[in-house]
């Protein structure tokens, strides 16, 4: 057979159209220009040298070379779907978010993740689970960025990379290390409620769909007249809660979660969410044990609303161009959403979009699965891989020639404030109630796999002190809870009472001062 057909048979234009088929598209360079040859370079005869005048070959190098972007400091691992959220409750008293009103229809992009190990890691490892969902509202983006568990490990923003570090892979031997990790947490007693729930089964889910999600921080709502309350939201899925266990998360399959979401989407069976909203006047947190913009609290006692419902219904027909490439940031709010004063949200205001200009570029929002449905007008220009949106030639503001206007409805609301500017912790930190009432609410099955859980962690850990405070942290949240993985981890109970009366000591002299 000529060596021409046989290209034709691998998919390239024969010259002799021979064998490739007539409806086959021609193939180009990146400039448009047909390519008459794909598989093999331009040399000097037989034996001689590759040209560099073969511009294909070096632009296909080039491309190939040049095909991974950084990937996300943390939740790299990720899956995403198309959606669409249906608003099922007049939310005009508390919000003049334009996305609730009954019926009303959103678009939605969601990415589910895990947050510590790289894109190439099983899915099965354990981890609080991202859930991101993106609103493209009819007035502009609104991101709630979210993970599975309603809680955070810190409640300070200033932590945030010591605590990542110390999860992420040491950098001398590359591995992920107990010992590191937990000397961090020794020193963080805030992070007892969701260590509990991440080793928990919650840290391991049967799949995304069976997944609850949480938006974690108090946001603030603001209505068309300017008052304001504060809200937390959370995702109800409608597949129930499910979850394995230690043993079973170790023989998942790589891809498992993805699979799932991809085969069951692909199947009709298109996993749906409730949204739900927790509302708090500031006259109502006084009654508070804690500070209610602690992101390492639940607002426990504080009833749940229904506003909507999410279905997710495609999956990206290309993984890097809508689920590598989303951009979601918790500043991506609209008119009616505002920050609270949540330590942990106000440093994520900053860090998503600035960690976005370095990952994708300026230009990330303009990225058809980051823009928004509605026209962005404003005079921010050029930089990286800008596609054209200035078509005119006044790019200042104001600007008596062409006006674009601002209106007052679209004004965050003030606020008052006073306070010395501190460096401070908060006051009111009780650190152990919540999971102790998590421990108790839990069957025996599932108090005996978190004992193994982290008994099976803390028992890599060298430091015998580490260790004991550790346990310590857990004899706070529920003695018996304590006194189980003391016996796990070989920790005697005299050592564990002894470091929760050095615990009680210091906390009281710091209060103090
Ligand atoms: C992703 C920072 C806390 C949920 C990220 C990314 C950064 C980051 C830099 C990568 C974003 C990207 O490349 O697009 C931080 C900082 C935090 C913090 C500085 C604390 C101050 C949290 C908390 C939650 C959360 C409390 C949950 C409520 C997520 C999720 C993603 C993410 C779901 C993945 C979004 C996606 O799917 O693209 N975070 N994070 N993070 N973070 Fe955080």
């Amino acid at each position: 057979k000529p060596l021409a057909a046989q290209a034709g048979v691998a998919g390239t234009v024969d010259a002799k159209g021979d064998a490739a088929s007539a409806a086959a598209p021609q193939f180009t360079r990146d400039n448009g220009a047909p390519v008459g040859e794909n598989r093999h370079s331009k040399t000097v005869g037989d034996l001689g040298p590759v040209l560099l005048e073969d511009s294909h070959l070096i632009e296909k190098l080039a491309r190939f070379d040049r095909e991974r972007i950084p990937e996300r400091v943390v939740h790299a691992r990720g899956t995403g779907a198309h959606g669409v959220f249906t608003a099922s409750a007049d939310l005009g008293d508390i919000t003049r978010a334009s996305l609730f009103v009954p019926g009303k229809q959103t678009p939605t992009f969601v990415r589910f993740s895990t947050v510590i190990h790289p894109s190439g890691s099983p899915e099965g490892m354990r981890d609080p689970r991202g859930f991101a969902v993106k609103f493209y509202t009819d007035e502009g983006n609104w991101d709630l960025v979210g993970n599975s568990l309603p809680i955070f490990f810190i409640r300070d923003a200033i932590q945030f990379p010591d605590m990542i570090h110390s999860l992420k892979p040491s950098p001398i031997t590359n591995k992920q290390d107990p010992n590191r990790f937990f000397d961090f947490f020794s020193a963080t007693p805030e992070a007892t409620n969701m260590l509990t729930q991440v080793y928990s089964n919650l840290g391991t889910p049967a799949s995304y769909r069976t997944m609850d999600g949480n938006g974690v921080h108090a946001f603030k709502l603001v209505d068309k007249n300017g008052e304001t309350v504060f809200a937390k939201f959370r995702w109800i899925s409608h597949q129930g809660v499910k979850n394995l266990n230690g043993a079973a998360a170790a023989k998942a399959p790589f891809n498992y979660l993805t699979d799932d979401l991809y085969t069951e989407i692909a199947a009709g069976n298109f996993p749906t969410w409730d949204l739900m909203v927790q509302t708090m006047k500031p006259s109502e947190f006084a009654k508070l044990s804690y500070n209610p913009f602690d992101d390492t609290k639940e607002w426990l006692d504080v009833p749940f609303k229904k506003v909507g419902e999410m279905v997710l219904n495609k999956v990206p027909d290309n993984f890097f161009e809508f689920t590598e490439q989303s951009a979601f940031a918790p500043s991506n709010m609209v008119p009616g959403i505002e920050p609270s004063p949540d330590r942990m949200l106000q440093g994520r205001l900053f860090s998503y979009a600035d960690t976005q200009r370095h990952r994708l570029g300026a230009n990330a929002l303009s990225l058809p699965v980051n823009r928004p449905l509605v026209t962005v007008v404003n005079n921010n220009q050029d930089g990286q891989l800008n596609h054209g949106n200035r078509k005119a030639d006044v790019n200042y503001f104001p600007a008596q020639t062409a006006q674009k206007t601002t209106d007052a409805q679209y004004r965050q609301s003030a606020y008052a404030v006073s306070g010395m500017a501190d460096v401070k912790p908060i006051s009111k930190t009780d650190n152990f109630a919540q999971p102790g009432t998590f421990y108790r609410a839990l069957s025996a099955a599932d108090k005996a796999d978190l004992i193994a859980n982290l008994a099976g962690d803390l028992n890599v850990v060298t430091s015998a002190r580490t260790k004991t405070i550790m346990v310590s942290y857990f004899y706070q949240a529920d003695k018996d809870y304590g006194t189980r993985l003391a016996q796990a981890t070989n920790v005697p109970l005299a050592e564990v009472t002894r470091a929760v009366a050095e615990y009680r000591a210091a906390t009281a002299k710091l209060a103090t001062r």
